[in-house]
């Protein structure tokens, strides 16, 4: 939504009770709060942000304008989760209340060091015209969730980046701490700057170099970079903004891409063996995503349903946005694989073979095998008019679509109405999570990836079975 900079900068401690009562009010109204997944609680979530393990459970903060709809004075909002399925709200929040980060707590990420988590973001600050300073900062959280932040900047804007220089993600590598920000360099290209912790000091970062990847440069930013280990191989996630299509075709806004690499150069900031840029997700939403490595080894990520520069049906209510489930990273035959945490399965309240069906609300999954040479087709969020949004499984072909032209409330159209992906001829597996408002759909075990938003009209909650013979089960999900 478009509201006017005054408004999105106004001062926290300028908004009264009265008012924020009434945002609160008109978040309750929508049809279309979703039950398993993070939304906020007011105003605009986007990315995820702080994702890490902390004091014997997981951390995972949001980016947040609680006053609407809208991009205005980012906060942090932390919520913790012992299962990665459950997430519970702290009430700590990462407040945009310090000269450093003056216009907004920017993305960043989070690590535990001696019993207190280290928070790396990006405080954006502005100057009294406009001009921006990005300054990567840091913070401690402790235990009891006091947030204590440095006077200190880590990071200043080097020489050869704009003002488009964020998201600084800590990682440790063999008992070093490194960090990667997300940088656009003077002839507005994106990057990505490679830092290592002095004496493993996270107050002191010297730069290695621009990290090598095999990055062809066409995009013209480079948000949110993270670099994560599956099996000893690099993997690097990352927000190329502006991609060319040439290099990847991708139909969202803004692509979220990986390269599964061989090797890490430290000394010289290369990523060896880096692959062909390949697409994250193919669904109509899903980006920023952030992952690290939990302390038994997995790897973990998680991205903001949504997308910069949308808007959404829920902005009449004044919120927007959502997190997807956790899914965790493997590698099979070379290729990246992302599927929900085992402990998903705990949602499921009841169980029954697959049929057509009306649901109780649109909080399911489906975990179906599609035969091979046939074309299956399912329409979900589905109504007696025949609207809905249709899933095409064509193992002739060797193709999945995702069509949301007759799926509720239509949005984003700018944007195309279907998105599609190749697969093979062979038998499909594919389980589906559907949560009143929001669909994520993965194939063959997390090869192939979907996350999407419906906002379906009243009444729109049929599953139907429109052509093939997909067989498996149908589980109710509860929270
Ligand atoms: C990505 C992003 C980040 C930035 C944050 C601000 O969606 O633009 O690069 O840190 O959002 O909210």
């Amino acid at each position: 939504m478009n509201l006017p900079q005054e408004i999105r900068y106004k001062a926290y401690a300028d908004w009264t009770a009265d008012e924020i009562t009434k945002i609160k009010e008109n978040v309750a109204k929508s049809p279309w709060h979703v039950t398993y997944h993070i939304e906020p609680k007011t105003g605009l979530l986007n990315d995820p942000n702080g994702f890490s393990y902390f004091n014997g459970k997981f951390s995972l903060f949001y980016q947040n304008w609680p006053f609407g709809a809208a991009h205005g004075l980012k906060q942090w909002v932390h919520t913790e989760s012992e299962d990665l399925v459950h997430f519970t709200e702290t009430g700590v929040v990462l407040l945009p209340d310090h000269p450093h980060d003056s216009h907004g707590a920017y993305s960043g990420s989070a690590y535990e060091i001696d019993d207190k988590l280290f928070l790396f973001y990006t405080g954006n600050v502005r100057d009294e015209n406009w001009v921006r300073d990005p300054l990567q900062i840091g913070a401690w959280m402790d235990k009891e969730g006091h947030i204590e932040k440095f006077e200190e900047v880590l990071i200043q804007q080097p020489d050869d980046v704009t003002e488009h220089f964020r998201d600084p993600q800590i990682f440790d590598y063999q008992g070093q701490f490194y960090a990667i920000v997300g940088a656009q360099s003077l002839e507005k290209s994106g990057f990505i700057k490679l830092y290592k912790a002095t004496n493993n000091n996270i107050k002191q970062w010297e730069f290695i170099g621009n990290l090598e990847f095999g990055g062809k440069g066409s995009e013209y930013m480079i948000e949110c970079p993270n670099l994560v280990f599956v099996d000893n191989h690099p993997v690097l996630l990352y927000s190329p903004q502006g991609l060319d299509k040439s290099e990847l075709n991708y139909d969202n806004i803004y692509p979220n891409t990986y390269k599964i690499c061989q090797s890490f150069d430290t000394q010289n900031a290369i990523l060896k063996g880096a692959s062909e840029i390949q697409n994250l997700d193919y669904g109509f939403e899903a980006y920023a995503t952030q992952g690290f490595n939990a302390p038994d080894g997995r790897a973990l990520i998680v991205s903001w349903i949504g997308g910069p520069d949308v808007d959404y049906p829920t902005d009449q209510y004044d919120y927007q946005g959502a997190m997807s489930l956790v899914k965790e990273l493997s590698i099979r035959d070379g290729k990246l694989y992302q599927y929900p945490v085992e402990a998903i399965k705990e949602l499921r309240s009841t169980e029954e073979t697959f049929v057509e069906k009306t649901t109780t609300d649109n909080c399911y999954e489906l975990d179906l095998t599609f035969p091979a040479n046939e074309i299956g087709e399912l329409l979900l969020f589905a109504d007696t008019k025949g609207n809905g949004l249709r899933l095409i499984v064509d193992t002739i072909n060797g193709k999945v679509t995702l069509d949301r032209s007759q799926a509720g409330v239509q949005y984003a159209t700018d944007f195309g109405t279907t998105r599609q992906c190749d697969i093979t001829t062979n038998k499909t597996q594919v389980r589906i999570f559907v949560d009143k408002s929001i669909i994520e759909i993965f194939i063959n075990k997390g090869e192939k990836v979907f996350t999407s938003r419906v906002f379906p009209e009243a009444g729109q909650t049929g599953i139907k079975l429109l052509a093939g013979q997909p067989t498996g089960t149908y589980f109710e999900l509860k929270y």
